[in-house]
C-alpha cells in the first residue's frame, strides 16, 4: 500500500516522543588486540594492544564545556581501565585501577562520561598495568576545541611514541617486568615514530600556518625537538594556554606525559627541507616528521599569533601562605639500591627488589594505605619535589594542574607534568580544587609500576 500523506503523518505521531535508542547509546571504545605493520616495510608486523584495534587509538574530537561519553569495552585477556590523562575530570572517572575503580575484567565494560572544562590538547591511556598496555599501544590523543579557534590554516594531532621491538620476530622485546629497565632510565624503544608510523609526514605550502598538538605517549623517553624550515611559538603546555605566545628559539624537551602546541609558519621554499627533528640515541638529528614543502600558501609571512583564550580557573592565589610539602625522591639504579636504604627510612631492601620494587617517594615504595597529604577542598597546596636520584623523573599529578614556583616566588606554566632533572628540585603549587582521590607519580611507567607512584586527598 502505497504512503498516503495522510498515513504518513500518523505513522510519525506513533513513534514515541523518547530519543530513538540508538542515540541514546555511549560510543564504544574497545580496547582489543590487533596487528599493525610498526616496523618498517620487509619487517613482521606487529600484535598489538590498541583502542578499537588502531595505535594509536580513534582521535577524540570534543568541544569545550560539552560532555564526553565512551563506553570501555574489554577484548583484552587481562583487566583493562581508561584514565583520561589532563582533563580535571570527576574522580569516579579518573581510571586509576584500584583507587578510583575496579579494573574493568576481560569481557567486561565500564561507562566513562564527564565534563570537559578545559580547551587543549590531552589523552587518554591505559591506567591498570599501564607500564605494559600503555607500552603495547593503549592509547589515544584527546583533543578538546576552543569555542573560537585560533587563525590557523591546519590543525596536526602527533602522538610520539617509541617501540621496544624485536626486527626477527616483529614482537615487542623483552619482558616488561625487566628490573634493568625499571631500575635505570625505564623502556626505552628501538624504533621511534608519530601516529603509529616510523615515517610519519606531512605535506605542507610555504607560509602556511599550521597548528602542531605534539603528546609524548611514550613509556620512558624524553624528546629532544627541533623545527627544520619552521618557525614557531609555543602557546599551549600540557592543555594549558600560555598567556603570551612564546617563540621557539632552543629545543622542545616533551617528556613521557607531556604535550606542547605549537603554532608553526612553513619558511622553507618548495623543494627545500622543513621537519620535525628529533635527538637520536647516536648523538644525531634525524627527521621525526618530514614535511614536503609544494608551493607556496602565500606570498607573505602572517604577525606573530595571538594567545589562545585562557581557560577556567587557572588562578593560583595564596601560595606564599601555603602549607609548603617536600617530596623526595628516591631510589633506583646506582644510589638507592647500593646504599640499602631509602631517605629517611630504612627498608628490607633486598626483599623489595626481589618484589621489582626500586623507586620511593619520602620513605614510601608505592601507592599506601594513607596519602601522602590531605588538602580541604579549596586550599591551596604546595609541594618541593626534590630528585635525590641520578635519573630525571616525569612527575604528574591526576585530577589538577599545577604552575611551577620559582625561586623568587613567580609563578611559570600551569602544566600535568613537569621533568624534575637528576639532582634538581622543582616547586609546585595548584589550587585543590577537585575533590577525591587523585595519583601522583613519575610518568616513566616503569618507574611508577616500581615505586614512584603515590596519592593525595582532596576532601
Ligand atoms: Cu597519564 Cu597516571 O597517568
Ligand atoms: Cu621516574
Amino acid at each position: 500500500m502505497p504512503f498516503t500523506r495522510r498515513a504518513f503523518c500518523t505513522g510519525l505521531a506513533a513513534l514515541p516522543l523518547s530519543r530513538p535508542a540508538w542515540a541514546q547509546e555511549t560510543p564504544l571504545l574497545t580496547a582489543r588486540p590487533a596487528t599493525v605493520q610498526l616496523a618498517p616495510e620487509g619487517y613482521p608486523a606487529t600484535e598489538v594492544w590498541g583502542y578499537d584495534g588502531r595505535l594509536p587509538g580513534p582521535q577524540i574530537r570534543v568541544p569545550q564545556g560539552s560532555r564526553l561519553s565512551r563506553r570501555l569495552v574489554n577484548g583484552l585477556q587481562v583487566p583493562t581501565s581508561v584514565h583520561w590523562h589532563g582533563i580535571r575530570i570527576d574522580n569516579a572517572m579518573d581510571g586509576v585501577a584500584g583507587l578510583t575503580q575496579d579494573p574493568v575484567p576481560p569481557g567486561g565494560r565500564f561507562d566513562y562520561a564527564f565534563e570537559l572544562p578545559d580547551a587543549g590538547t590531552f589523552w587518554y591511556h591505559a591506567h591498570t598495568n599501564s607500564m605494559e598496555q600503555v607500552a603495547r599501544g593503549l592509547s589515544g590523543a584527546l583533543i578538546v576545541e576552543e569555542s573560537t579557534p585560533p587563525d590557523i590554516d591546519r590543525d596536526e594531532v602527533l602522538m610520539l611514541d617509541d617501540w621496544l621491538l624485536d626486527p626477527e620476530t616483529g614482537r615487542f622485546a623483552g619482558d616488561f617486568g625487566n628490573p634493568m629497565m625499571r631500575s635505570h632510565a625505564g623502556r626505552l624503544g628501538n624504533l621511534l615514530g608519530i601516529n603509529g608510523r616510523y615515517d610519519f609526514s606531512l605535506e605542507a605550502r610555504q607560509n602556511e600556518r599550521l597548528r602542531l598538538r605534539l603528546i609524548n605517549a611514550a613509556n620512558a623517553r624524553i624528546f629532544m625537538l627541533r623545527l627544520e624550515g619552521m618557525v614557531g611559538w609555543t602557546v599551549a603546555l600540557d592543555g594549558m594556554p600560555l598567556a603570551q605566545p612564546e617563540p621557539v628559539s632552543t629545543e622542545i624537551i616533551l617528556a613521557p606525559a607531556q604535550r606542547v602546541d605549537l603554532i608553526v609558519d612553513v619558511t622553507a621554499e618548495a623543494g627545500t627541507p622543513a621537519a620535525l627533528l628529533s635527538y637520536a640515541d647516536d648523538d644525531s638529528w634525524q627527521a621525526l616528521a618530514e614535511v614536503t614543502v609544494t608551493g607556496p600558501k602565500s606570498s607573505a609571512r602572517r604577525a606573530a599569533p595571538a594567545p589562545l583564550p585562557p581557560n577556567p580557573r587557572m588562578d593560583v592565589p595564596g601560595v606564599a601562605e601555603a602549607e609548603l610539602r617536600e617530596m623526595r625522591m628516591e631510589g633506583g639504579a646506582m644510589r638507592g639500591m647500593t646504599s640499602g636504604r631509602f631517605e629517611g627510612q630504612d627498608m628490607d631492601f633486598q626483599r623489595l627488589v626481589q618484589r621489582g620494587q626500586f623507586w620511593a617517594l619520602s620513605g614510601q615504595v608505592g601507592r599506601g594505605e594513607a596519602p601522602f597529604a590531605r588538602y580541604t577542598l579549596g586550599e591551596t597546596a604546595r609541594i618541593r619535589w626534590v630528585n635525590d636520584t641520578v635519573f630525571p623523573h616525569a612527575m604528574h599529578l591526576h585530577g589538577m594542574h599545577f604552575r611551577t614556583v620559582a625561586a623568587d616566588g613567580s609563578q611559570g606554566p600551569m602544566r600535568d607534568t613537569l621533568l624534575v632533572k637528576p639532582q634538581e628540585s622543582a616547586e609546585v603549587a595548584f589550587v585543590a580544587d577537585n575533590p577525591g582521590k587523585w595519583l601522583l607519580h613519575c610518568h616513566m611507567l616503569g618507574h611508577a609500576a616500581s615505586g614512584m607512584t603515590t596519592w593525595i586527598e582532596v576532601a
